[in-house]
């Protein structure tokens, strides 16, 4: 015990989507863990994501990149880290198609740099300890129209994104192997709610249709994903890291598949009601274009496993979460302005303008 706190947790990747509702839920349910927020504030890193937080007696900020393997092991010693959470990603695959070295750096050497420190600074003893591995269901590859990824599953990871992704977790599992690191990883389907980056399907289309702008569906939009609130993911992160045994991996997802034309069409209903507009008008935004190149098929998470093991299983329903995130969009535009005012702008025009 560290400063009367029972555990000292470093989220990296704190300041971004998921990582910034995690650090939340375990800095207001967790008041004997201190949680250290370590992030590199990137584009897609923003504190505007946790200021309700940040005056919390036991949560700390960090700016510390992963590639910078001194000031890691600093964090460590700084703060005494008993466990890690390590959500920091470059996790845009569109972007790993751009770019896919900035996706090795971060996500392959960037987590071989913290499982590294982890050895280092816990190698007296590593009783009580955890590294717990935030991963994706990408790595499974893609599914036909039947069947889902298990655990089991072997990998097939298609994108520059995913294949990082999958190198990461092999790492982790090896430095579990090698060297006894308490590791634990869980591989997720598709996250959406507040807070996240507008380059993804959900908050990229409801600004555009708050803005008037084109609805850009890939390819012939039948493309299937497996969506999940991302409270109900950070749930069962919370699950995992207390409950999981070492060295095990958990599938997280919520038996919910959407082709992107049905989600799309649902999201343009709800957007029409709440902006008042007369029924169909969003639809109307809808184009098609260019697809994404290697685009997989279809996801979807078979998450018997967490259930059976320890109950867990989603709190909110799609049309719930879906509801509920345009809310928050709507009523955080000045979020979303700050964003979209800046360097993302650039990406955009890249992205789409060939399409
Ligand atoms: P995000 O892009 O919103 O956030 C990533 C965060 O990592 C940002 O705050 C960024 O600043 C930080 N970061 C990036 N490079 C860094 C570096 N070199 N050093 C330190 N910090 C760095 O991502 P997200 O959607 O919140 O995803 C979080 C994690 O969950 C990722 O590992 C991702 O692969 C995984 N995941 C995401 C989803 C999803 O649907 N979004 C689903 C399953 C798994
Ligand atoms: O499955 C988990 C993964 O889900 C996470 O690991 C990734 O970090 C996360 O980005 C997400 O990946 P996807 O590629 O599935 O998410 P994205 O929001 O980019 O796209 C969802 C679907 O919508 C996909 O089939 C591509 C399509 N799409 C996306 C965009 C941005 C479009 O048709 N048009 C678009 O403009």
């Amino acid at each position: 015990m560290e400063n009367g706190f029972t555990k000292t947790i470093l989220v990296t990747g704190g300041a971004g989507f998921i990582g910034s509702h995690v650090v939340r839920r375990f800095a207001t349910r967790y008041p004997q863990y201190r949680i250290v927020c370590l992030d590199a504030l990137t584009y897609a890193g923003n504190l505007e994501n946790l200021r309700d937080i940040e005056a919390l007696p036991n949560y700390a900020f960090s700016h510390t990149d992963l590639l910078d393997m001194q000031a890691l092991q600093q964090v460590f010693a700084t703060y005494g880290i008993t466990d890690v959470i390590h959500l920091a990603a470059e996790s845009h695959v569109d972007r790993s198609i751009l770019s896919p070295l900035d996706f090795v750096y971060t996500n392959v050497i960037g987590t071989v740099n913290l499982l590294e420190a982890a050895k280092k600074a816990w190698q007296g003893s590593t009783d009580g300890r955890r590294f717990y591995h935030i991963s994706t269901d990408e790595v499974y590859g893609a599914l036909g129209d039947t069947g889902f990824f298990t655990e089991t599953t072997p990998y097939d990871p298609h994108s520059p994104y995913s294949a990082s992704k999958a190198s990461s977790d092999h790492f982790v599992r090896a430095y579990g192997d090698t060297y006894g690191l308490p590791v634990v990883i869980s591989n997720c389907s598709n996250n959406y709610g507040p807070y996240q980056f507008p380059e993804k399907l959900i908050p990229l289309f409801i600004n555009n249709v708050v803005n008037g702008k084109p609805l850009p569906v890939y390819g012939d939009g039948l493309y299937t994903r497996d969506w999940l609130y991302v409270l109900d993911h950070a749930s069962a992160i919370d699950v995992v890291f207390h409950k999981a045994p070492l060295h095990s991996t958990y599938n997280i997802g919520g038996f919910n598949e959407w082709r992107n034309i049905d989600l799309i069409t649902l999201l343009c209903r709800l957007m029409d009601e709440k902006l008042g507009r007369a029924e169909g008008e969003s639809k109307k935004l809808i184009t098609y274009v260019k697809d994404r190149p290697g685009h997989d098929r279809r996801y979807a998470i078979d998450a018997t496993k967490i259930k059976q093991d320890f109950g867990w299983t989603p709190a909110v329903t799609f049309e719930q979460g879906l509801a509920a995130t345009i809310d928050w969009y709507l009523a955080n535009q000045e979020w979303m302005n700050h964003i979209t005012a800046g360097t993302y702008r650039q990406y955009y025009e890249t992205q789409y303008a060939n399409r």
